[in-house]
């Protein structure tokens, strides 16, 4: 069956989001919004497979989280925009797929031995069947094109492992019903979004901005005022030399590279432009600049996230209408792939 086109990505629901989440996500999702189809899903179920979760923090995050989304300009009457919980199609097609899925497969998983650690033993049977899971949420909806980091890479290999497999065992039966390329689940391709917004630490250029990093300093919070970030842009590690007017100039100045590439996301435009404009300055100048463009165009976000997390009701109620109108596209699918395992109902 020729698959027609749809997004579908989901999201931790952490608090505390930052800058590199805004530039390496949330603005590249609302991006895909205008072309295509998209299915954006908190996934509030894998938020709990690594460690136990304050439910009324976690509560929090999911709506955190919806808010930086829209704030950000995602149109939840557009796209699709719900948690994960609300649409039971995905827990109930990933227990079909724990059965399609092989041990051996998942031992591979790099993810898994990142967090579970030494301690596997203790590791949650959640924690393990991650990837399983990953891979229902996207299939129930025939997802075809998946945007993620990296590091998300390997998961959506094993989900086109899992549909291959399942459009295999059941070959005859997803013939009989009627698909004649024998394709029932399609094999679902990563967007992977690019490098260059790999927004690293603002204390050390090799290092990825991150919520884990111990130094607030490292990091502009979504929530952080204007004041804030213009504070953390003036404090932010450079080296002594000033701009220079090429891109091979930024070679080995790992936090010169960084500062230019925010500007330069920030602004819609490229590091060349940048550097066109700012090459021979210091960096006194160049910062002051490059606050003034992160606030404008952050604090507007931040004004527009706190609104809506002020009024709860009114997320909870997006993230409702959200998963109606999941639920209207995945059950049908689930309906149809019981069938074809030979469930009665
Ligand atoms: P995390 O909070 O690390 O689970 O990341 C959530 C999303 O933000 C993922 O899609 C990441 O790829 C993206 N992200 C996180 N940190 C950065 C960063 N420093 N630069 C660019 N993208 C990031
Ligand atoms: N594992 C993804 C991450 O940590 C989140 C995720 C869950 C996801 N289900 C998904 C991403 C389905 C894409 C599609 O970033």
């Amino acid at each position: 069956m020729a698959f027609k086109p749809r997004v579908f990505s989901g999201m931790q629901p952490t608090g505390n989001l930052h800058l590199g989440n805004y530039l390496g996500a949330l603005v590249r999702w609302v991006e895909m919004e205008k072309t295509h189809e998209c299915i954006y899903c908190i996934v509030d179920m894998h938020a709990i497979t690594a460690a136990w979760q304050d439910p009324k923090e976690l509560q929090t995050a999911i709506r955190d989280v919806t808010a930086a989304y829209i704030a950000a300009g995602l149109d939840p009457r557009k796209s699709i925009l719900f948690n994960q919980s609300q649409v039971s199609a995905h827990a109930e097609l990933a227990w079909i797929f724990n059965c399609t899925a092989r041990l051996g497969w998942l031992n591979r998983m790099t993810q898994f031995k990142e967090k579970a650690g030494k301690d596997r033993e203790n590791a949650s049977i959640g924690l393990y069947g991650y990837p399983v899971l990953m891979a229902a949420d996207i299939l129930v909806y025939r997802g075809t094109h998946v945007p993620v980091g990296e590091d998300q890479k390997q998961h959506l290999e094993l989900t086109r492992d899992i549909a291959q497999k399942f459009n295999s065992d059941y070959r005859k039966e997803i013939a009989e019903a009627g698909y004649t390329d024998g394709e029932f689940f399609p094999l679902a391709e990563p967007v992977i979004m690019g490098t260059a917004t790999r927004v690293m630490s603002l204390r050390d250029g090799t290092k990825k901005m991150s919520k884990s990093d111990a130094s607030d300093l490292s990091r502009i919070n979504m929530t952080d005022d204007a004041d804030t970030i213009a504070r953390k842009i003036q404090k932010a590690k450079t080296d002594a030399e000033g701009l220079p007017s090429e891109e091979a100039g930024l070679a080995s100045r790992p936090e010169a590279d960084n500062l230019v590439g925010i500007y330069a996301a920030l602004k819609d435009t490229t590091k060349l432009e940048v550097l066109r404009e700012f090459g021979g300055s210091q960096f006194s100048t160049f910062k002051k600049a490059l606050a003034d463009v992160a606030v404008t165009r952050l604090t507007p976000v931040n004004a527009e996230m706190r609104r809506l997390v002020s009024d709860p009701a009114e997320i909870d109620r997006i993230l409702k209408d959200g998963s109606e109108r999941a639920r209207a596209i995945a059950e049908p699918i689930l309906a149809e792939t019981k069938r074809l395992v030979g469930f009665i109902g």
